[in-house]
């Protein structure tokens, strides 16, 4: 069967989907923007399972319950910081996409939502990473698994409407 990409604007914790991923750092302790507002709203439980998976480096995934959140699995990744591009930064993000797909797919996910991995804090420039994300997921998505559906969850209305020319144009 084949998935749905979609970008919507919205707050990924509000979202009622199998599995959203977190644009964690290789801690997975915690952090600021998405990562922050994840933990907030999943509870202290999270943190509690987070210290039991020993870090994750950049450019790999690993998932844990949702708790408080509507989604039963969060997929924590770690983005690469961006260093001017020439430093792996677009294979780092893409493995980011397809580590997270495939730990979801492993969990039988059916419905994923994923934020602007490495576009905040990270500083990313979003058109550069909207391309790496709708391409990376596209390619994954070309191999059976439990996902129909992947959502691009964007915060702000800008990030949205890059997404959405990224997917209109690659569709
Ligand atoms: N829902 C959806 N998207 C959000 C939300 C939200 N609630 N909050 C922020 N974003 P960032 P990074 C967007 O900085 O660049 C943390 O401290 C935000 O507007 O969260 O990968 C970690 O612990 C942006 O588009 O992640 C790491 O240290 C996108 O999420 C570091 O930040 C990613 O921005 C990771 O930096």
């Amino acid at each position: 069967m084949t998935a749905i990409l979609r970008a919507v604007q919205a707050d990924i914790t509000r979202l009622s989907v199998d599995a959203i991923v977190n644009a964690a750092n290789s801690s997975l302790l915690g952090g600021g923007g998405v990562d922050g507002a994840i933990h907030r709203a999943a509870g202290p439980d999270l943190v509690h399972e987070c210290r039991l998976l020993g870090g994750c480096k950049t450019g790999e995934a690993k998932a844990t319950r949702g708790y408080r959140l509507a989604a039963k699995y969060i997929i924590h990744t770690v983005g690469p910081v961006w260093r001017g591009g020439a430093n792996g930064e677009p294979e780092l993000l893409a493995s980011c996409y397809r580590h997270s797909i495939e730990v979801a797919a492993a969990q039988g996910v059916s419905s994923l939502a994923f934020p602007s991995i490495s576009t905040g804090i990270y500083g990313y420039p979003i058109e550069l990473a909207a391309g790496v994300a709708v391409s990376t997921v596209r390619k994954s998505l070309q191999h059976p698994s439990s996902l129909t559906e992947v959502v691009f969850c964007c915060f702000s209305m800008d990030d949205l409407a890059v997404y959405q020319q990224v997917l209109d144009k690659a569709a």
